[in-house]
């Protein structure tokens, strides 16, 4: 009995931290305590090499019941975040045409809910959460309780090296190397050094 009250009291201060932690947080996800009229599906958390482009899979999904995708529906991509009405540089690309800062290219069809995204030439000024806007007659959402946040950094990630565990003698054997790219339009660039002093 005693065990149980101690772990009661110890599930009350638990509850207790929660409600003191998660309110302010309900804030942080900038969606001002409202519930977000658009839902984005990405990596959440993308790194990207300096000079490189970045491909961003998304997809996405208008929380309203009467969304009609027969209208022209405008992709807009917003930095660092989400209330542009005060603060209109926040708007870094409206597919329309209209703003287009580090050009950004919507490759997948809006229409079919495919907001993937190409970044050229990716440069450290760039890191940072990105929102996605969608903009469609009167309907107008803005994915304010799913950041993107994108880092940017220097050098290429390690390849990996997959060598065939039964090694014989005498017999070819396949090495595979792979290495991690962000930019599907420059695949890294891997290259074999023999070294002939270590082939026994
Ligand atoms: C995007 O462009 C459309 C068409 O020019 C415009 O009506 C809309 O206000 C723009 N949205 C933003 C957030 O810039
Ligand atoms: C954007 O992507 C489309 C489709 O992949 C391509 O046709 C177009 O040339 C690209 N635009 C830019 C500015 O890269
Ligand atoms: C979205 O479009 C991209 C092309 O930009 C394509 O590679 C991808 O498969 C599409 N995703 C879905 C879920 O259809």
């Amino acid at each position: 009995m005693k065990v149980y009250q101690s772990l009661t009291e110890n599930m009350l201060t638990v509850n207790m931290l929660l409600s003191v932690f998660f309110l302010p947080g309900a804030l942080a996800d900038n969606c001002g305590g409202l519930t977000p009229a658009l839902r984005i599906t990405t990596p959440n958390i993308m790194e990207a090499l300096t000079g490189s482009c970045l491909q961003i899979p998304c997809t996405y999904e208008p929380e309203v019941p009467e969304y009609d995708s027969s209208k022209t529906i405008y992709g807009v991509w917003l930095k660092g975040g989400v209330n542009f009405g005060d603060n209109p540089s926040l708007v870094i690309f409206n597919s329309s045409g209209s703003i287009n800062k580090y050009s950004p290219n919507i490759t997948g069809n809006l229409k079919e809910k495919n907001c993937t995204t190409l970044f050229p030439d990716l440069q450290t000024s760039h890191a940072e959460k990105y929102y996605f806007r969608v903009e469609k007659g009167d309907y107008k959402g803005t994915a304010c309780a799913d950041p993107l946040q994108i880092k940017v950094k220097d050098s290429p990630w390690s390849p990996s090296i997959n060598v065939p565990s039964d090694l014989k003698e005498h017999q070819s054997v396949t090495v595979t190397c792979s290495a991690f790219t962000p930019c599907p339009h420059s695949p890294p660039e891997l290259t074999w050094t023999l070294q002939q002093d270590s082939v026994n």
